[in-house]
C-alpha cells in the first residue's frame, strides 16, 4: 500500500513527574499527528521522600515512541519522516547510575523530595549569615529542591553511589542526561550530555560563565568527573541507538519550564508563561539580562538555542504543588475517581464555603522559600463538605499563581497584562475562570496544553545538521486560543486573596 507524502516531522519526548509523554509534529504547521501518554508511579517510602524508578521511565519512553509510531503508521504516515527527536523533562530529579552495567545505583530522587533537607541546614551553616555565595552563581537559594543537595544525600548514604564514584564507574545526572546516555547506547557508548536549562537547576553551575562552577563542586564536595558534558538545548546529542525510532537524531533537550516558554512562543523579553503540571511554573523571559529577584524569585537559564547562539535568562515562581494536589485527594483520599472529576465536583458548589486549603506537602516554594510548612486545610464547618475542600484545592492553585505573579510584577517593574497558561490542568476550565477571577486578569489558554512538547520539537527541529524547523515567530501565529476574563470585583478577589494570605501563615513552621 502506497504511503502518503508528509512533510518532515519532529517528536518530542516530555519527561514529566506525572507521566512520559511523545508526540510527533508535523514540521510545517507545528500539528500534532500522533502522541501517546504513560503515567508513571512515585514512590513515597518515607514523610517526605518520593522518588521514581530510572528504568521504568525508560521503559515508558521506549514504549510511548513505539505506540506512537504504531499510531502513526495506522494514520498511513511512514514513521522514517521522523528527522530529529527532542527530549524534555521534569528538572532537578537526579539520578546516579553506573556506566559498565547501565544499570542506575539508586532511585531518581524526585525534585519534590525533602530527605536533603538536613544536608542543606548543614552546608548552610558553613556559610557565614546571608551569604550570596551559591545564589550569585546559581540563581538559585541554597534548597533541597535542587540536584546537588540530592547528589550529596546520594553520596553520604547509598554505599552503592559511594563504590561507583570511587572506582571511576559513576555517571549522574537529570533526568535528560539519564535518558539521553540511555537512548544513546548506555554502557555501548552513551552520550553523557546535558543542556544549559537543565544543568541550571543542579546549583552546580555557573550561569554566568555557562560551565559547572568548580567552587561550587568543592562546597558540596561533588566531584566534578561525574557530571554530564554541558550542551545547548538545540544541536545534535547522538543518536537513537534502539527501539522504534534507532538511528535518529536526539538533537533538543531541555527542563520541561524552558520548553513550555518557547512552545508559548515567550522569545521576547517580558513575555511569559504559566505551566499547571505536577507544581506550577511561571517564568519570564528577561532576554540577555540575568536579573536578579528581590522578591523570592528564581533567577534560571530559559534556552540557548544553538552551539553559538545567545543564551536568554528567566525569572521564574516555583510552586511545588499544584497538579499534585488533584492528585493526592484522588490517590490518598479518595475524593475522585480520576483527576479530571475534580471540576465536576468543585462545579457542584462553585465555592470554597469560606474553605482554605493550602497544599504546603513539600514545604512552601517561592515566595517563600519555606520548607518547614505543611498543609492545611482550615476555614471548616459542619456545613463543609467533599465540593467545598475540591474547589479549595483549585483555588490554591490559583492563589499561589497569584503569589508569584506579584513578586514577577514587583521584580520586573512592568506589570503582565494577561497570563498565558499550558499544561495539563489547563482543560479545567473552572481552574482558568478561577485564575482569571483571582488575578483579577485576563487568562489566555495556549491552543496545545502540552506547550512543552511543542518547544522540545521545535528545538530539536531547528538544530544545525537538521534544519527542519525554522524558529520564526509567524511560523506558529494562532498559538494561543481561548481567553478567560475576570468575573468578580477587583474588590472580592482581593479579599479572598488576603484570606488565603492568613490561611498562608497558619501553614508556616508546622514542622518544628
Ligand atoms: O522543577 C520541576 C518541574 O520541572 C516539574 O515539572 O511538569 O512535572 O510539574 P512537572
Amino acid at each position: 500500500e502506497e504511503k502518503a507524502a508528509v512533510e518532515p516531522l519532529v517528536g518530542a519526548v516530555v519527561q514529566g513527574t506525572n507521566s512520559t509523554r511523545f508526540l510527533v509534529f508535523n514540521c510545517k504547521t507545528a500539528e500534532v499527528l500522533s502522541h501517546h501518554q504513560v503515567e508513571v508511579a512515585q514512590a513515597f517510602p518515607r514523610e517526605g521522600w518520593a522518588e521514581q524508578d530510572p528504568q521504568e521511565i525508560l521503559q515508558s519512553v521506549y514504549e510511548c515512541m513505539a505506540r506512537t509510531c504504531e499510531k502513526l503508521q495506522q494514520l498511513n504516515v511512514d514513521p522514517s519522516a521522523i528527522k530529529a527527536v527532542g527530549v524534555g523533562n521534569q528538572r532537578e530529579t537526579t539520578v546516579v547510575w553506573d556506566r559498565l552495567t547501565g544499570e542506575p545505583l539508586y532511585n531518581a530522587v524526585l525534585w519534590l523530595d525533602l530527605r536533603a533537607q538536613a544536608t542543606v541546614e548543614s552546608l548552610s551553616r558553613r556559610l557565614p549569615a546571608g551569604s550570596d555565595f551559591v545564589r550569585a552563581r546559581t540563581g538559585l537559594p541554597l534548597s533541597a529542591y535542587f540536584s546537588a543537595a540530592k547528589l550529596r544525600w546520594l553520596l553520604d548514604n547509598v554505599a552503592g553511589v559511594r563504590a561507583a564514584v570511587a572506582e571511576g564507574r559513576a555517571l549522574c545526572g537529570t533526568l535528560d542526561s539519564w535518558l539521553i546516555w540511555s537512548l544513546t547506547g548506555g554502557a555501548r557508548g552513551g552520550v553523557h550530555g546535558t543542556d544549559v536549562t537543565n544543568a541550571s537547576r543542579t546549583m552546580l553551575f555557573n550561569i554566568h560563565s555557562l560551565e559547572w562552577d568548580r567552587e561550587l563542586c568543592g562546597f558540596f564536595e561533588i566531584p566534578m568527573d561525574i557530571l554530564p558534558s554541558v550542551w545547548s538545548c538545540s544541536q545534535i546529542y547522538g543518536r537513537m541507538r534502539a527501539g522504534a525510532l534507532r538511528g535518529v537524531p536526539i538533537s533538543g533537550c531541555l527542563g520541561d519550564q524552558s520548553a513550555a516558554l518557547l512552545g508559548q512562543m515567550c522569545l521576547q523579553e517580558g513575555q511569559a508563561k504559566n505551566t499547571y503540571g505536577t507544581g506550577c511554573f511561571l517564568l519570564c523571559n528577561t532576554g540577555r539580562a540575568c536579573v536578579s529577584s528581590e522578591h523570592g524569585l528564581l533567577t534560571t537559564v530559559a534556552y540557548k538555542l544553538g552551539r553559538d547562539k545567545p543564551v536568554h535568562y528567566a525569572l521564574e515562581g516555583s510552586v511545588a504543588v499544584a497538579g499534585a494536589v488533584v492528585r493526592w485527594l484522588r490517590d490518598n483520599i479518595g475524593i475522585i475517581e480520576t483527576s479530571k472529576d475534580i471540576e465536576k465536583l468543585a462545579n457542584e458548589v462553585g465555592t470554597s464555603h469560606g474553605c482554605y486549603f493550602v497544599p504546603a506537602f513539600s514545604g512552601l516554594y517561592a515566595p517563600y522559600w519555606e520548607p518547614s510548612a505543611r498543609g492545611i486545610i482550615c476555614g471548616l464547618t459542619q456545613f463543609t463538605n467533599k465540593c467545598h475542600i475540591a474547589f479549595a484545592a483549585l483555588e490554591a492553585v490559583c492563589f499561589q499563581t497569584r503569589e508569584i505573579l506579584d513578586a514577577m510584577n514587583r521584580d520586573c517593574g512592568i506589570p503582565l497584562r494577561h497570563l498565558q497558561v499550558d499544561g495539563a490542568m489547563t482543560a479545567n476550565r473552572l481552574l482558568l475562570q478561577l485564575q482569571a477571577d483571582i488575578l483579577h486578569l485576563p487568562v489566555v489558554k495556549a491552543a496545545l496544553a502540552d506547550a512543552a512538547a511543542l518547544g522540545v520539537a521545535m528545538a530539536a527541529g531547528a538544530a544545525e545538521g537538521v534544519g527542519v524547523w525554522s524558529l520564526e515567530p509567524e511560523d506558529l501565529a494562532g498559538v494561543r486560543t481561548e481567553r478567560f476574563e475576570p468575573q468578580i470585583q477587583a474588590s472580592e478577589s482581593e479579599s479572598r486573596y488576603a484570606m488565603w494570605k492568613k490561611a498562608v501563615t497558619k501553614a508556616m513552621g508546622s514542622v518544628p
